[in-house]
């Protein structure tokens, strides 16, 4: 259990090379003094991913990680530090003592945990035996067939079957030699008054729960009714309860499998059900998680949100559902930067449900192309909630969706709902901007006066803390202009945005070279700071922040430009990065475009406008060709 001495990790980093360990993972190429090839975290086409040999770090202008060859391996495996650090001594062949090693498989993890988890694995693997290969299990697997599950999603699962015996676990456990202390911790016994237990499961088919090394922690047990024990008291589910090892704010389920998938797809899907999570999981769509049965968390969020940029909510496409969505939406935006999107699943069926009826092809192209923006489902959110047959209810709702629209920052999207709004209505559509605007406006005031700091609490979930404002090392500014939010992780276009922007105030020539490449950008501010700051550099001939910020009006835009400026990148740029930053803001555009025409072309076909829904099928698909092109800039 003893730390890694400081000086043994120094020794085992100095002696490892980055681009070795890198080089198992990525396909490196030379170019100059550094190498480059194909982010592992993002997808991409063309190379942004970058290993410095010299400097012994890696950096993607794309997704903007980086780090050193520790960093990497936490990142790439999902693992520990001290993990990480006793991986780089094996494949460099340096000795790493044992004692090390222990506390480097699971740093975190006391003996009893360590003992808690020992039962659970057993009793998975004793389940999931009575499942597949006993008479016992015979018709519970039937029934799971029938379901669709093959054989080998039930064992990448490890599903099992609990009999029905209350003495069967304890039977097992007496066996192996357990210690019977750890049976009321351990959540798989109920105590009775006379301090004998029972098993807490039983003719309950068996989900387990995994934490996010894989190990097993808890489970959810479906019972299984059959003619000889119909047990119509029964709960259909019954979960572990809360130990020391199951926190159900914290867990989710299959977030150990869905890890990588989620971040080659820059997705994470969030289903309702863990049936759900499994059905998507055979149609082939393996970034799936559920939280267990209680609404989502701050910590749940925290620990995926620095895995992708967005998260796709795929909830129940009933009532309770829908409502859920709603929540899971305010929950994602106000804590979060990824972005949202929902799929909701037609005629109130689940996802299981969904697939089972119309296939696994049906739902994988339902959760590519089905996707919809917030505002979207919004607009169809409030309309059951006002009577549009009402001329007061009709404002009552523009009024109430216009507040969500404030919310959407991309000038594509407003442009297009404003649109769609003014012609429904029949109302002006400079009186809908005007309004959107003060809306706007009184929104920016009182988010100053109301904004909150993440306590370190809500990150207590396997995701560091994000890095704190660096404000004092920024000469020149008081602390009254710094802006107090903690920085947080962001979308990589809006990163892509912000650097950008640092290398004009470092680089202002640069102006010229961006003119050149007409480039817009994609959120509001940043297109107004980079108006602005053509404006002040036009009339002045020089720039410095110090003296932009003078000249700046909007408290907001003051406190991204701070922000900007105090980012950390290499001292000089490059055109290679330049045209990566580029083309990644050309790509969200595009993407951007793509996933508006979808929904637009959507509507199309739920009101029957052929005409309109082919043009833009021709629009898309012309589109996807120019995103598919590589050599832009
Ligand atoms: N749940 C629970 N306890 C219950 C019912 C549900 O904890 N008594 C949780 C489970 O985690 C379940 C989720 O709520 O995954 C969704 O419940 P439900 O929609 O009823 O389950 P389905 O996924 O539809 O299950 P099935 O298709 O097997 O009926
Ligand atoms: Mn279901």
């Amino acid at each position: 259990m003893a730390r890694i001495p400081q000086q043994l990790i120094d020794e085992i980093r100095e002696k490892a090379n980055i681009v070795d360990v890198v080089g198992q993972y990525v396909q490196l190429k030379k170019a100059g003094k550094n190498y480059s090839g194909l982010c592992p975290f993002h997808n991409e086409k063309t190379p942004s991913f970058s290993v410095a040999e010299d400097k012994q770090f890696y950096h993607c202008f794309g997704c903007g990680r980086g780090g050193n060859v520790f960093g990497f391996l936490q990142e790439i495996e999902g693992i520990s530090f001290p993990e990480a650090v006793a991986k780089v001594a094996d494949l460099e062949n340096i000795p790493l003592a044992q004692e090390y090693r222990e506390a480097s498989t699971e740093a975190v993890v006391n003996t009893q945990q360590r003992q808690l988890i020992a039962l659970h694995e057993k009793a998975q693997e004793v389940y999931h035996h009575m499942l597949v290969n006993t008479a016992v299990g015979e018709q519970a697997l039937a029934y799971l067939h029938e379901r669709g599950l093959s054989d080998e999603l039930i064992s990448d699962f490890g599903i099992g079957f609990a009999p029905n015996q209350r003495q069967f676990l304890e039977q097992v456990f007496q066996n192996e030699g357990f210690d019977r202390q750890l049976y009321p911790e351990s959540g798989l016994f109920v105590v009775r008054d006379d301090a004998s237990v029972a098993d807490r499961f039983y003719q309950r088919i068996m989900f387990p729960i995994r934490n996010p090394q894989g190990k097993t922690i808890g489970f959810s047990g479906r019972f299984f009714a059959t003619a000889a024990f119909p047990g119509e008291d029964q709960p259909k589910y019954l979960n572990s309860p809360e130990t020391e090892l199951f926190n159900k704010r914290m867990i989710l389920f299959n977030f150990d499998k869905a890890r990588n998938p989620i971040r080659k797809e820059n997705t994470v899907f969030l289903f309702e059900g863990f049936m759900d999570v499994i059905a998507a999981w055979q149609a082939g769509v393996k970034n799936g998680i559920a939280s267990m049965g209680t609404s989502l968390t701050q910590q749940q969020i925290s620990a995926v949100e620095r895995l992708a940029d967005t998260m796709v909510i795929c909830y129940d496409g009933d009532n309770a559902g829908i409502e859920a969505t709603q929540r899971a939406i305010g929950l994602v935006t106000e804590n979060s930067p990824m972005k949202v999107a929902i799929i909701r699943i037609p005629d109130g069926l689940d996802p299981d449900e969904y697939v089972q009826k119309f296939g696994s092809e049906a739902f994988a192209q339902l959760a590519q192309h089905g996707r919809e923006t917030i505002f979207s489902f919004q607009l169809d959110y409030y309309r059951r909630k006002f009577n549009l047959a009402n001329e007061n209810d009709q404002l009552a709702y523009v009024e109430t969706v216009l507040k969500e629209l404030t919310k959407v920052d991309s000038l594509i999207q407003q442009d297009h709902y404003l649109t769609q709004l003014a012609n429904e209505f029949h109302l002006q559509r400079e009186t809908l901007q005007q309004q959107l605007r003060s809306l706007k406006q009184a929104k920016k005031t009182t988010r100053v006066a109301t904004r909150q700091t993440p306590t370190t609490a809500d990150y207590a979930y396997d995701a560091p803390p994000p890095m704190e404002f660096e404000g004092d090392s920024y000469a020149g500014l008081s602390q009254a202009n710094a802006p107090q939010t903690p920085r947080r992780p962001l979308t990589q276009g809006e990163r892509a945005e912000q650097q950008l922007l640092f290398r004009l105030f470092g680089e202002p020539r640069l102006l010229y070279r961006l003119q050149e490449a007409e480039l817009v950008f994609l959120h509001e501010d940043y297109q107004e700071i980079y108006r602005l700051f053509t404006e002040f550099y036009e009339s002045r001939g020089a720039f410095e922040v110090a003296a932009f910020l003078d000249f700046l009006e909007d408290q907001e835009i003051k406190n991204k430009v701070i922000n900007i400026a105090t980012l950390t990148m290499p001292e000089e740029s490059t055109e290679q990065e330049i045209r990566a930053l580029l083309r990644v803001l050309y790509k969200t555009r595009l993407a951007d475009e793509i996933n508006e025409k979808v929904i637009r072309q959507q509507e199309a076909g739920r009101v029957g406008n052929t005409q309109r829904e082919l043009e833009l099928a021709v629009e898309i698909i012309n589109l996807r060709k120019q995103l598919k092109q590589t050599d832009i800039f």
